[in-house]
């Protein structure tokens, strides 16, 4: 698994839950993974049941095994400040900048230098190393804007290319691009078994391999169990079907067989539409020709216990 893991999809699809699961399953063994949040909505602070996330980053997890997960919500006010602090040495200047509102300023009017901060936020806690030359992390796992906005909030070149021609914006564009586009970064894409998200998945998927980016997996989302298998279904087809359940469940001994029976096909045909309509989609994301990995729908809702749940289904399917 390359160390910078962007998880992207349609709007409400799990992108958060998916790049939680994904964060607590990368830190088998004793490895250390860093869960990045992008867009303020503090949405990984309620998913693991803390107090709001600070522009700092905090262990919020550790996963069977030993390993650890830590977790950042990147603002990008905040990430302007550091960053011309590195650069300017602005001290009390900085402050006296956001009081001013000129942070606020630069970060709404440039959404390129907005993007650039956020993503070289990410690249940073890529490449940092310790004293003894050993990765601060193992993994970075970013909870990243929507399919639609993703090719352009990766390719903070381009969005930047009008903004800086050269200068420390420019050079931080290079270097974040020069991971963004390497093999140390995958872009992984989450969806549902729907007609609507598959096909933004794989609109998303033309759009980053156009963009030269890379594409890492499909994570199917949400999928519910299969209830009836091949011979049922055939079944729920057959003109012959309501007798033959009715004679069954009168073999069962159920009284009532006749009243039964309409509700219990109507369920059954609902079932096997949406069979075929699944088994549809899914065809399609074949299509892609990319790992494609499912995770189940919880339907008790989803807690703490739920997100291990899903990362422990990540690691069995080889991740
Ligand atoms: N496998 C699952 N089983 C049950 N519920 C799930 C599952 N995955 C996600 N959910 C629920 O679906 C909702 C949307 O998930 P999530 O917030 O992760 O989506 P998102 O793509 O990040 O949404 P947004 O676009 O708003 O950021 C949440 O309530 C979450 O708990
Ligand atoms: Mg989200």
């Amino acid at each position: 698994m390359s160390r910078l893991q962007v998880v992207s999809g349609k709007g409400g699809t799990g992108k958060t839950t998916v790049a939680a699961a994904l964060a607590l399953a990368l830190a088998t063994k004793g490895k250390r993974t860093l869960l990045v949040e992008v867009e303020g909505r503090q949405g990984i602070a309620q998913l693991f049941e803390t107090e709001t996330l600070p522009y700092e980053e905090r262990k919020i997890a550790v996963a069977p095994g030993g390993g650890e997960v830590y977790a950042l919500a990147i603002d990008p006010e905040l990430a302007l400040l550091d960053y011309l602090q590195m650069f300017y040495k602005l001290g009390g200047a900085g402050r006296a900048l956001k009081k001013l509102g000129a942070i606020d300023f630069a970060t709404t009017i440039a959404p390129g230098l907005r993007d650039v901060l956020l993503t070289g936020k990410a690249c940073e806690a890529v490449r940092r190393k310790d004293k003894q030359g050993r990765y601060a992390y193992d993994y970075v796992v970013m909870d990243a804007p929507p399919t639609g906005r993703i090719t352009r909030f990766l390719n903070v070149n381009d969005e930047v290319a009008g903004l800086a021609r050269m200068g420390p914006i420019h050079n931080q564009a290079q270097a974040v691009m020069r991971v963004i586009k390497s093999p140390q970064t995958e872009v992984h894409l989450v969806t549902l078994l729907e007609e609507m998200p598959v096909q933004e998945t794989l609109d998303g998927v033309a759009e980053l391999r156009a963009a030269q980016l890379p594409v890492g997996r499909i994570m199917v989302n949400m999928v519910r169990p299969a209830l009836l298998g091949e011979p049922a279904l055939a079944l729920t087809r057959s003109p012959s079907v309501a007798p033959e359940v009715t004679g069954a469940l009168t073999a069962a001994g159920l009284s009532g067989a006749k009243r039964l029976v309409g509700p219990l096909l109507a369920q059954a045909e609902e079932y096997a539409e949406r069979y075929v309509l699944e088994r549809a989609q899914r065809e399609l994301l074949t299509g892609a020709e990319l790992p494609l990995h499912e995770l189940p729908l919880l339907t008790e809702g989803l807690d703490l216990a739920g997100l291990y749940t899903l990362a422990e289904e990540l690691r069995q399917q080889g991740i």
